[in-house]
């Protein structure tokens, strides 16, 4: 991990758009970031059009104010390269760089995302941009990280894609033979004779090839990642001493395997814009931000101060902005950094809010935007010790996409909502979980949890073999997961496939349900049942008919329903539900209070609704 040049402590700041104000406002954003006690800012996200008005001509006088500014108010810059956003004039002049969606369609320019990441117009133009904004402020003083892009995730379906993807699957594959076999194209007459014949997966009659789609998945990520390895390669070798990241978006759409990039950037960084439970899925997005940064210190890149729920976006309420941003901070990021910095009077985004809101600084969002500021420094002793965590979730982005194809069983699975529960359960009863890749060390977790991994390599079982098998800490895997080889191919035979062994179970038949039955134990089960057998494991809960719904064999336990929160509880063994959120930090405890009421913590402190404490509080026992 590099970390912004110039920064010991803790990140406060956020995007920082001026262009769209007249200068003069750029000194009272500089006053007012003093005042919040900000001192990192990304700026130039979206500025390629105002930095390159006309092709090869360029003006950096506006953008050489804004930073001299920033330097002299001891603001330091996160400086982006543009290129989520072509100006017009490049897709005019390359319109076959513009995106092709699924179903033939090619979008034109007029809001931001709309090029093809294989194209080469697109890739020579981000490379030249990028080299012309790194020689021109290499040795600026406030230069302290390099933002590359934004949030990459978008889909193209056009020629150049095509061409990239086949280059891509022979690579993968080798053979058009071992290509044809992993696809399984033998079904449906969709053998490939010669590699020009394979397309991305574009609009089609019926239900596409699942191994298409999720080889076309890790494509995108790959050819995306090499757009953002052109980039950093050029800025480290002008810049050698300057991090290099960029911003995750979360998402299901979004064809990025965070495992692969994260070993790329130097510096993990997320966006994140919680819903419909921001503590709950604040906790979620920074505990996976922590995985994919492999346990070091990350960055909460953006938030927002409002909340988008399906049809509201509302201001955050009083002091959530602190809560929110410090349950980051307790879960390894080091700052709390917004979109925006002022909120837009116009363009796309003029209702997303910004630390400065439209009601300008004498305004409660500001307050607690500077108090915040104020608080942060303080906290930077407390983050020192790493996030202690007992618990352990298997993530798996590719498992994830598999399960997304359409003809399953059930259409009510899905992988987030599989990995939410169980981090969900752990969160409410206090239990921090690290969430780690399949393949990862296993064996200081007290507890492993294997939420619907559908796709598994034969290593990762074993991996989660050893871990059961060497007495380590208990398993506990639920239904769907061992399913399928890498090329999304069933493993016959009996499912949980590859997890037969290590579970004890041999699953004859999936019968997913509509209406919850009731186990033996009381506990509610939905969506999902099985035919399960016994194969050296032993029933824990078994369904009306009598057959087994949990089981366990030695120190893995198999379920192969959909338990109620509670029920899932109970089978971890987790007692009762915490009274606030509960991080541990060596010997600092953070305790937030996201809830209405007075509560009581360890070290019989007393949290009023909405307090929160940073201490240092003695382990129990
Ligand atoms: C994302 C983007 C920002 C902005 C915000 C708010 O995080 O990176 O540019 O669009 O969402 O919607």
């Amino acid at each position: 991990m590099r970390w912004p040049k110039g920064l010991d402590g803790l990140c406060y700041g956020g995007d920082y758009n001026p262009e769209q104000w007249p200068e003069e406002v750029w000194r009272e954003d500089v006053a007012l970031m003093r005042e919040a006690g900000v001192n990192l800012v990304s700026v130039g996200v979206f500025s390629w059009a105002r930095l390159e008005p006309v092709e090869g001509s360029y003006d950096f006088g506006w953008l050489d104010r804004v930073l001299d500014l920033l330097h002299e108010g001891g603001v330091r810059v996160d400086l982006a390269t543009p290129t989520a956003s072509p100006p017009p004039w490049f897709s005019l002049a390359h319109p076959d760089a513009l995106t092709v969606t699924a179903d033939g369609a090619r979008l034109s320019h007029g809001s931001r995302d709309t090029y093809c990441v294989s194209a080469p117009a697109y890739r020579e133009a981000s490379a030249r941009i990028a080299r012309v904004l790194a020689e021109r402020y290499r040795d600026h003083p406030v230069l302290a990280m390099w933002h590359v892009h934004n949030e990459y995730g978008t889909w193209c379906h056009c020629d150049h894609v095509a061409a990239a993807f086949r280059t891509w699957l022979r690579g993968r594959h080798g053979t058009l033979e071992a290509l044809n076999d992993a696809w399984t194209t033998s079904f449906w007459s969709q053998y490939y004779s010669a590699w020009e014949q394979i397309m991305p997966p574009r609009a089609t009659q019926y239900l596409p090839n699942p191994a298409q789609v999720l080889d076309f998945r890790r494509f995108l990520s790959d050819e995306m990642l090499g757009h953002f390895r052109e980039q950093k390669a050029i800025l480290r070798e002008l810049t050698p001493d300057v991090p290099v990241t960029t911003n995750f978006v979360f998402g299901d759409w979004v064809p990025v395997d965070q495992w692969k990039w994260a070993q790329e950037v130097d510096l993990v960084a997320i966006d994140h814009y919680p819903s419909e439970n921001p503590p709950e899925e604040t906790a979620f997005a920074a505990d996976l931000a922590r995985g994919w940064a492999g346990g070091r210190p990350w960055l909460l890149m953006e938030q927002a101060v409002v909340t988008y729920t399906g049809p509201r976006m509302v201001a955050k309420r009083p002091g959530e902005i602190t809560r929110l941003s410090l349950s980051h901070v307790a879960r390894g990021s080091r700052g709390a950094m917004f979109f925006q910095w002022r909120a837009s009077r116009g363009g796309a985004e003029l209702w997303h809010g910004g630390m400065v809101p439209h009601a300008g600084p004498d305004s409660r969002i500001f307050r607690e935007i500077r108090d915040l500021g104020n608080l942060l420094p303080a906290l930077a002793e407390a983050c020192r010790d790493p996030v202690e965590a007992p618990a352990a979730i298997l993530w798996d982005t590719e498992a994830g996409w598999a399960l997304q194809s359409p003809g399953f069983p059930s259409t009510g699975i899905g992988y987030l909502e599989a990995v939410r529960q169980a981090h969900r359960v752990l969160y409410r009863h206090g239990v921090t979980a690290d969430f780690v890749h399949p393949s990862a060390d296993l064996s200081g977790y007290e507890l492993v949890i294997v939420p619907s991994l559908y796709l598994i390599s034969e290593d990762a079982a074993d991996n989660l073999r050893r871990y059961a098998d060497g007495g380590h800490g208990t398993l506990v895997v639920s239904f769907l997961s061992g399913i399928a080889d890498e090329h999304a191919r069933i493993r016959v035979g009996g499912y949980p496939g590859a997890l037969r062994g290590v579970l004890g179970v041999r699953v004859e038949e999936f019968l997913p349900i509509g209406e919850p039955v009731t186990l033996d134990t009381g506990d509610t089960a939905s969506l999902w049942t099985e035919r399960v057998h016994l194969a050296g494991a032993e029933a824990l809960a078994r369904y009306p008919d009598g057959t087994p719904a949990v089981t366990r064999h030695g120190r893995a336990v198999y379920v192969s329903t959909r338990l109620s929160d509670d029920a899932y509880a109970r089978l971890l063994g987790l007692g009762s539900p915490a009274p606030v959120e509960l991080v541990r930090r060596g010997e600092w405890l953070f305790a937030i209070n996201h809830g209405g009421g007075e509560r009581k913590i360890p070290g019989n402190l007393l949290l009023p609704p909405g307090g929160y404490a940073v201490a240092k509080v003695p382990r129990p026992g």
